[in-house]
């Protein structure tokens, strides 16, 4: 980011670095284990969910890249580090149904992270608010998507 962009950030900077690293690495996260629940799920109906799964997991792969490109233009560094993706994503343990046909299992484990992923965009939105236009829109509209993410989790829980 050059001169005039570093100026109307209004920001602490570090604060928001640490910010929109965590969402980076609990992006990272979702896009595992959605690819992973992909690979796994199993039963009747494993074609529309395993799809389902990777289209998921190809989504929040998009998301984490809008925000490492956010982190670079600041001037910071998406965390480099898998390790480090963990603990900073501080989602804690995700464990799967043993049963992997259990599809019920599966989504309320993603609806879960979606939660979590609304709350984060939802408290990006507000900081940034009249203080960084740019990582508030890109806040607002990656909480867009999450909002409708959970939405389409919850129809499909409904069966
Ligand atoms: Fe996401
Ligand atoms: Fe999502």
């Amino acid at each position: 980011m050059g001169q005039k962009g570093r100026e109307i950030a209004k920001l602490d900077h570090k604060w928001l670095l640490n910010e929109l690293n965590k969402a980076y690495a609990f992006e990272w996260v979702v896009h595992y284990y959605a690819a992973l629940a992909s690979d796994i799920v199993s039963g009747l109906r494993t074609p529309v969910y395993a799809e389902i799964f990777k289209k998921a997991a190809e989504g929040e792969l998009g998301h984490a890249g809008r925000i490492a490109k956010r982190i670079a233009e600041l001037g910071g560094e998406p965390c480099a580090s898998m390790a480090e993706i963990e603990k900073l994503a501080g989602f804690g343990k995700v464990g799967f149904p043993k049963n992997r046909s259990d599809i019920k299992g599966f989504i309320e484990i993603f609806l879960k992270m979606e939660r979590h992923a609304i709350e984060l965009y939802n408290n990006l939105s507000n900081k940034t608010h009249g203080k960084d236009l740019v990582t508030h829109e890109l806040a607002e509209d990656l909480l867009a998507e999450e909002v409708a993410e959970e939405e389409e989790y919850e129809n499909l829980l409904k069966g």
